[in-house]
């Protein structure tokens, strides 16, 4: 139940901080080995390349997904959209391993890859949330989320579990692979300045529901921008404004805006961006000018490392592929008091469904 809340979804944006402890006890016990199957990370070692393979949220988690392999595991990774994927099959590399994510384990566009991928004898993994689901069932190696429940329609635990889950392999197999980028990656401590960090902005509702207020009131349009991993966030920011608020969002490459999109930006379009990667803050601070000089309403949630005197947002700075487990929640909690304050069903929005099990 919902206990004291009065939404499914606030309760699961509050529930992330024990999450993140929780995946940190489960799966990276004090003075012990990594607690997932040997087995497992040996597969993912010797792979010459990642294919993530997800849809919605999930996806959105596999772009970041694939930036932690690449720079714990040191293996290339390619994330796709599953309905894509499954009728435009790349070429593969000679030793691929498959990771799905599916918070529920029964989406069927991310289903009908892993049928294909297993009758082509490819090795398989799905990072859910359910445990006896179709897809932990069907592939050859599945790791939990341990997210609880997650009822409310828009996803929001998953994606910060699933992103945490992917930081325990990814540097598990980077471990097996004898890098020091893996060995000396302290996730337990950067798991914990996440959970301590969200607590922080889950302790305070108040201040949610007035800078949505302010910066999206009366909006029929809103931009999301960053750079490298505040890109990816940014994708997920502006997907859980849109499916629950039904406000017009973008979520874009910062440096994109010049390419196009500046186009659409007029007085008192909200423009949220995320500034938490150290070499490219200064660039993305000059695409905040170019939208400010357009009078667009420009809010900036930013990391202590790169923050600026004006940052309206400042949060605690953790490595850059772990930045999202914060900068999320400012997200999901905008897009939340911003649906509340139109008077819309925030759990259960028009036209969705918890799992969508056809393709
Ligand atoms: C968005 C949302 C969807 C799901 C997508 C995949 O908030 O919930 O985009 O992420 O339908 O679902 P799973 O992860 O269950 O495969």
């Amino acid at each position: 139940g919902k206990g004291t809340y009065p939404t499914f979804m606030l309760k699961e944006i509050d529930e992330q901080p024990a999450v993140m402890r929780r995946i940190s006890q489960h799966y990276l016990p004090v003075d012990q080995p990594i607690a997932i199957d040997p087995a497992l990370i040996q597969h993912v070692a010797q792979a010459d390349r990642l294919y993530f393979v997800a849809a919605g949220t999930s996806y959105h988690a596999s772009l970041v997904g694939k930036r932690l392999f690449e720079r714990y595991a040191q293996i290339p990774a390619e994330a796709g959209v599953a309905s894509e994927f499954g009728y435009h099959w790349p070429l593969l590399s000679a030793k691929p391993f498959f990771i799905f994510l599916s918070q529920s384990g029964e989406t069927a566009d991310s289903r009908q890859v892993l049928v294909e991928a297993k009758r082509r004898g490819l090795p398989t993994l799905v990072i859910t949330n359910v445990a006896n689901s179709t897809l932990a069932r069907e592939a050859d190696y599945h790791l939990l989320l341990h997210a609880g429940p997650e009822i409310a329609v828009a996803s929001t635990k998953a994606y910060t579990a699933q992103i945490a889950v992917e930081a325990v392999l990814a540097k598990a197999v980077g471990e097996r692979r004898q890098l020091g980028a893996a060995q000396s990656f302290d996730l337990a401590g950067q798991l914990a300045l996440a959970a301590n960090a969200m607590d922080e902005i889950t302790d305070n509702h108040q201040a949610w529901d007035q800078l949505a207020a302010e910066y999206l009131g009366s909006a029929t349009d809103a931009f999301y921008l960053g750079r490298g991993i505040d890109y990816d966030v940014s994708l997920e920011a502006a997907l859980k404004l849109k499916e629950i608020s039904y406000v017009h969002t973008e979520g874009f490459a910062a440096g994109e805006l010049k390419h196009g999109t500046i186009a659409l930006i007029e007085p008192g379009v909200p423009v949220i961006t995320f500034i938490t990667e150290q070499a490219t803050a200064d660039h993305t601070r000059g695409n905040v000018q170019e939208v400010k000089a357009r009078g667009g309403n420009v809010l900036v949630i930013a990391s202590e490392a790169c923050q600026q005197a004006g940052d309206q947002i400042v949060i605690p700075t953790l490595t850059d592929e772990l930045m999202p487990l914060v900068t999320v929640v400012c997200g999901q909690l905008l897009a939340y008091y911003a649906t509340l304050q139109r008077g819309l069903n925030v759990d259960q929005p028009r036209n969705l469904a918890k799992s969508v099990t056809v393709e």
